[in-house]
């Protein structure tokens, strides 16, 4: 695991955007895993943009997201799907057929987690993009998840419910219920790139980087990975930078 502490949000976008070009040009069919949340929202503006200066093209590119919620109709506007196309592939030139974010409405959802985990058995992301939650969730597997699960129903923590309350109306809103990659499935990126920006992400990744490695912290399974790269901002890294346990 590589830490890489960053300016600040903007430069934790640029430098992961740098990993990616360089990716896409080394192989213009790279297979990237992609998060939605507010963290990787400058990275897919600066995707858009090179994109639109030329410099950058995903026609051969595969994108496989992490995870959706359940029971939001198709179109819903706080769906995954509508995320990924309104910040990202509307505005590039993907073929929509190559991009892939679980069925959250799949009448069948244990066949669809089932078909999720195979696709990305066969189909490992060459780069996986991921964010942190407060509580070290990674995707939606919350604390307590087994490193071990495969692409599963969820049932959403009080405390990331209330994280993702501010997409909605108000916080009955938020669904109850997501389907999400399993650590296994995350696990199996040749290359993970996780972003952390802004002081609530403070305590989660000190105990993801520093901290033992437990289900209690999902993100702490990164330690393991052969090829994970962290990209901190200052307030992100506030406990990593005084070298100190979360008070
Ligand atoms: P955020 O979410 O980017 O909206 O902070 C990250 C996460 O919960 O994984």
């Amino acid at each position: 695991m590589r830490f890489i502490l960053a300016k600040d949000a903007t430069d934790v976008s640029q430098r992961a955007y740098d990993f990616i070009r360089k990716s896409i040009l080394q192989n213009p069919s790279l297979i990237l895993g992609l998060a939605t949340g507010s963290t990787p929202l400058e990275l897919y503006k600066l995707m858009i943009s090179d994109h639109k200066r030329g410099n950058l093209s995903y026609k051969k590119v595969k994108t496989i997201n992490l995870d959706e919620y359940v029971g939001l109709p198709e179109g819903h506007p706080q769906s995954y799907r509508y995320f990924m196309d309104n910040n990202l592939f509307n505005h590039i030139d993907i073929d929509k057929n190559n991009t892939k974010v679980p069925k959250g409405n799949a009448i069948n959802l244990d066949k669809e987690c089932e078909e999720y985990s195979s696709f990305v058995s066969t189909n490992r992301p060459d780069i996986q993009i991921l964010g942190i939650g407060s509580n070290g969730h990674i995707a939606f597997n919350e604390p307590g998840t087994s490193f071990n699960s495969s692409t599963h129903i969820v049932k959403l923590k009080d405390s990331t419910i209330k994280d993702n309350a501010r997409f909605f109306e108000n916080e009955s809103e938020v669904p109850q219920q997501a389907i999400t990659m399993g650590i296994k499935d995350i696990m199996s990126a040749k290359m993970i790139i996780l972003l952390a920006t802004g002081s609530s992400k403070a305590e989660a990744l000190y105990r993801a980087i520093k901290g033992p490695i437990t289900e209690d912290c999902p993100a702490s399974i990164l330690q393991t990975h052969p090829n994970t790269v962290i990209l901190g901002d200052h307030t992100s890294s506030f406990w990593i930078r005084v070298n100190r346990e979360p008070e």
